[in-house]
């Protein structure tokens, strides 16, 4: 290159509006921006050098924590062997070990995967193999697709639509026809300071009973909830409501989608949440901690009476007109069997369910302090809830967090909520560390 062509390079480089970032105030980040320049198992360092130990897995997906060897090896290797094989009438053999090595670790019954890219394709592919599954079964009038209030599932337009957000959706238009949504389980005033789930709203399920009176099961075609809402502020289901929601979904032969996007792989300390709830949904949504975050893959978990009701007619004929050019792709597979390999050996499926009982206390210390008004915890997932600006949602939660990163932790913002995710690796004594740097950000920051 020429000095002209260095310096220009250089300038571009360090020029960031090129980048539309997502789910971002673009113009205030790109005037003080924060920048990851490397990460090692619970930290990131940014590009002045300085240690943030991360509170968030990422943005819950790093599970394992960054960087792990055997998962940097795999992808290395995968990238010099296969780089790309499709999985449209071909295949290779990486897609096949890693989906049977899924389906071994999945609740029982989930015998088959069909793979993604994302959390957001992963909740488009299953509400159209909700949608598809009715009409192979001669139910093409179950078509409603059945969402909550407060729900968070991707960003493609069906996950959207199904979706409870409103930030999310407002921009839109109308979306997606023939979408309902169940009332939300957030309730502060029977349930604030829970620990675990909350003692109060079950009957909050039966509003689905609403909606069937109001549609008619005979167009219902699905039902999708997070078993922990996550993105919305970490919402954790009443005792009861999980299980009453699923007997009314079977009651009425309405597919149970949980997304499991986030709940996966050892969140709650169980490898699904479906387990850790006892619940038996139909269809699992999966992705993040699928490979670490390593390297982008989402899963869709089926049952068998999904699958199979697809696998008759001419067995020359596609079964499923849906898929990725990039589903299974060969370095996500590599990535994805390195991460189950990890997880296992490491006892990450279930060691949140060890830390938890330190997590909660941990995370409960937090209550009291200013503008707090609530502190909840799940498994290894917190969240403190602040009272809102007037007027001004979101703002309060959004200035500790960039106070959090000065001071060397990353917590994530969503509305008025502080939300804790570590990776499943952190110590007791990181805990501390992290739950003290919060403690200090929320006694100083003023407003
Ligand atoms: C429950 C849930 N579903 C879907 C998604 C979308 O996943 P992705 O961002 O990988 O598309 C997310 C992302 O946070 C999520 O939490």
């Amino acid at each position: 290159m020429t000095n002209t062509r260095v310096a220009w390079a250089a300038a571009k480089t360090n020029d960031l509006s090129a980048l539309w970032m997502p789910f971002t105030a673009n113009r205030s980040f790109k005037q003080a921006p924060r920048l990851f320049a490397r990460a090692e198992g619970t930290h990131f360092f940014t590009d002045d050098g300085r240690r943030v130990l991360d509170g968030t897995s990422g943005l819950w997906c790093v599970t394992a924590g960054h960087c792990r060897p055997r998962i940097v090896e795999a992808i290395r290797r995968q990238a010099g062997e296969l780089d790309f094989a499709g999985t449209f009438q071909m295949g290779h053999t990486k897609a096949f070990e890693c989906a049977s090595r899924l389906v071994n670790i999945a609740p029982p019954g989930f015998d088959h995967v069909f793979f993604t890219n994302s959390g957001s394709e992963a909740v488009d592919t299953a509400l159209k193999i909700a949608l598809a599954y009715h009409r192979a079964k001669g139910n093409g009038a179950k078509t409603r697709l059945i969402g909550r209030e407060r729900g968070y599932h991707g960003s493609n337009l069906g996950g959207t639509a199904v979706g409870g957000i409103a930030a999310n959706r407002k921009m839109f238009g109308a979306l997606v026809a023939g979408v309902d949504h169940l009332r939300h389980t957030h309730d502060l005033t029977r349930n604030a300071y829970s620990r675990g789930e909350p003692e109060y709203g079950a009957e909050l399920a039966d509003d689905l009973e609403r909606l069937v009176a109001l549609h008619d099961a005979s167009t219902i075609a699905a039902v999708i909830v997070e078993p922990v809402a996550c993105s919305a502020g970490v919402l954790i289901p009443p005792r009861g409501y999980l299980q009453r929601l699923a007997a009314i979904c079977a009651r009425h032969d309405i597919l149970l989608i949980f997304d499991e996007v986030i709940t996966a792989f050892g969140r709650l300390g169980a490898p699904f949440a479906a387990e850790y709830f006892a619940i038996e949904p139909d269809i699992i949504t999966t992705a993040k901690g699928i490979t670490n975050g390593a390297v982008p893959m989402g899963a869709v978990f089926v049952r068998s009476k999904i699958y199979d009701a697809f696998m008759s007619g001419p067995e020359s004929a596609i079964e499923l007109s849906h898929g990725y050019t990039y589903s299974g792709h060969p370095l996500a597979c590599a990535a994805a069997i390195a991460t189950l390999d990890t997880l296992q050996a490491e006892g990450l499926l279930t060691r949140a369910a060890e830390l938890a009982p330190y997590w909660q206390d941990a995370v409960h210390s937090l209550a009291g302090l200013p503008h707090v008004i609530d502190v909840r915890n799940i498994g290894l997932i917190g969240a403190v809830e602040l009272d809102p600006v007037p007027d001004n949602p979101g703002k309060r939660a959004h200035a500790r967090f960039v106070e959090a990163f000065r001071r060397g932790i990353l917590v994530r913002a969503t509305g008025d909520v502080i939300a804790l995710a570590p990776p499943l690796i952190i110590a007791e004594r990181e805990i501390d560390e992290l739950i003290d740097v919060l403690s200090g950000v929320l006694k100083s920051v003023a407003d």
